[in-house]
């Protein structure tokens, strides 16, 4: 193992540099602090490895992103969202067998507790879907207490880990019915994952509803993309609140709020409610792009950039190409998908973003497949967070599984030295 040298007030201390098997590198500090006195610091730790993981790779130079060795552009052609879940949560791809049995356990738990309909209706249509989903999935436990003991048989984990992938769907169309003040409509076993889903978010108690093949794979595609991407703030939340040996639903509920930001996931509903500001305003893509630009205003051109990818982010590449032939073959013309490749264009020809290296992230055209779908905007971070909880899920079994420490960062202290107390009659 090579070793990094640091030198502080005439000391040299030697660290060993761990080595990965893509052949990253980091310096592993964990003596740093007994040896020398020092911490680093390093805010949003750009330059800090949490953990070591198995699961996904990225290289942000060079736009790989891979779930456990597999490239993301096989997979999104060539797998089912299930299929992804099972590799990423275990390791490999499963057996015909095991894929069977996954996807049929799935099947058999999409049901909630009817009480779960009391909670729901305690929720005013104007909530949020983000906070409805987050609150049912804490909500797990109250149903599940066995899953509070940080101590059960991995048995009863894969329980709760079917019970999480079974069931975030039906939360997930529901708080969409709330939000639309329409009665929820129950999952049926009978449909796959996906058709599954669409059903429940669009079918009316009073008529039979059938998915659109092209909505389901269109679908399909987009939770695969978005079902891992290594140590994000979500997935870092998720693995963070874990370490306390907290249960799963109280992981995800945390990484539901975490991917909520605007910053994050909340960034796909951003980038349609940005797009339709820009047309609503006569399409002067050219203003927008100056405003983004502009120190002394807040606006960002949401849907680009990102903190890893200083290169084209791989799952807007194959975003891109799905947005245009899903909405051919739905014969939908959304202006704002001009508008999108307009401003990416011009974007991508401007100095600031060129030298920012700032290129469409994930989230730049995912919003414009959710609307053609149908999915109102409002529900597109739900959709990022189905889409993530199988990353989630194979992060945070990852983190207890290697028995990580809890998380509990150092700080440098800038405020008052001691100072005594004084009677507020002396103030
Ligand atoms: C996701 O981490 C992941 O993997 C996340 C994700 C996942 O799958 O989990 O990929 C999903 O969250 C994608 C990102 C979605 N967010 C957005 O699209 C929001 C808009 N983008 C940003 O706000 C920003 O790019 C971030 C948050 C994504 C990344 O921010 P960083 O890495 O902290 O970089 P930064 O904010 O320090 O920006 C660096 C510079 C700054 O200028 P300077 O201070 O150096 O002069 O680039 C500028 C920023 O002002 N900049 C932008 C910009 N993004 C960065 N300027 C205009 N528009 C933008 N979108």
């Amino acid at each position: 193992m090579s070793k990094a040298e640091i030198r502080f007030d005439g000391q040299v201390y030697e660290m060993p540099v761990f080595e990965g098997t893509e052949n990253e590198k980091a310096i592993e500090i964990k003596t740093l602090r007994s040896v020398s006195g020092l911490v680093t610091l390093d805010p949003g730790y750009k330059n800090t490895g949490a953990t070591t993981s198995a699961i996904t790779f990225l290289d942000g130079e060079k736009g790989i992103l891979r779930y456990r060795g597999y490239p993301i552009e096989q997979l999104a052609e060539k797998s089912t969202f299930l299929e992804v879940a099972y590799l990423l949560i275990y390791g490999d791809l499963p057996s015909k067998q095991k894929y069977e049995e996954f996807t049929q356990n799935i099947r058999e738990h999409t049901l909630v507790h009817e009480d779960f309909k009391t909670i729901l209706d305690g929720f005013p249509s104007a909530a949020h879907p983000m906070g409805v989903l987050s609150s049912m999935v804490t909500a797990l436990t109250a149903f599940y207490p066995e899953a509070l003991d940080p101590n059960r048989s991995w048995e009863s984990v894969d329980m709760g880990i079917i019970r999480m992938m079974a069931k975030l769907p039906t939360f997930a169309a529901w708080a969409h019915k709330n939000a639309k003040g329409h009665p929820v409509i129950y999952p049926d076993n009978r449909l796959d994952y996906c058709s599954n889903f669409l059903k429940m978010m669009f079918a009316l108690p009073s008529e039979d509803y059938e998915a659109d093949p092209v909505v389901s794979a269109a679908l399909e595609k987009l939770l695969i993309l978005h079902a891992d991407h290594e140590q994000n703030c979500s997935t870092s939340t998720v693995r963070i609140v874990g370490s306390s040996q907290a249960s799963l639903a109280s992981s995800i509920s945390a990484g539901i709020s975490a991917l909520w930001g605007p910053l994050h996931g909340g960034a796909n509903q951003a980038v349609i409610e940005m797009l339709e500001a820009i047309k609503n305003d006569g399409g002067d893509t050219k203003k927008y792009l100056n405003k983004a630009k502009d120190k002394d205003d807040t606006f960002r051109l949401m849907g680009f950039g990102h903190r890893v990818y200083k290169n084209f982010d791989p799952r807007a590449k194959i975003i891109k190409k799905a947005a245009d032939s899903v909405l051919l073959k739905l014969g939908v013309n959304d202006p704002i998908l001009e508008i999108a490749k307009g401003l990416e264009e011009a974007a991508l020809e401007d100095p600031y973003f060129v030298e920012k290296k700032l290129y469409p992230n994930v989230d730049f055209y995912s919003g414009i497949i959710y609307r053609a779908l149908g999915i109102p905007t409002n529900m597109f971070t739900v959709m990022f967070a189905l889409g993530r909880l199988p990353g989630w899920i194979a992060q945070w079994k990852e983190m207890r599984e290697n028995n990580e420490p809890i998380g509990r960062p150092r700080q440098i202290y800038t405020g008052a030295n001691e100072r005594d107390y004084v009677d507020v009659n002396a103030r």
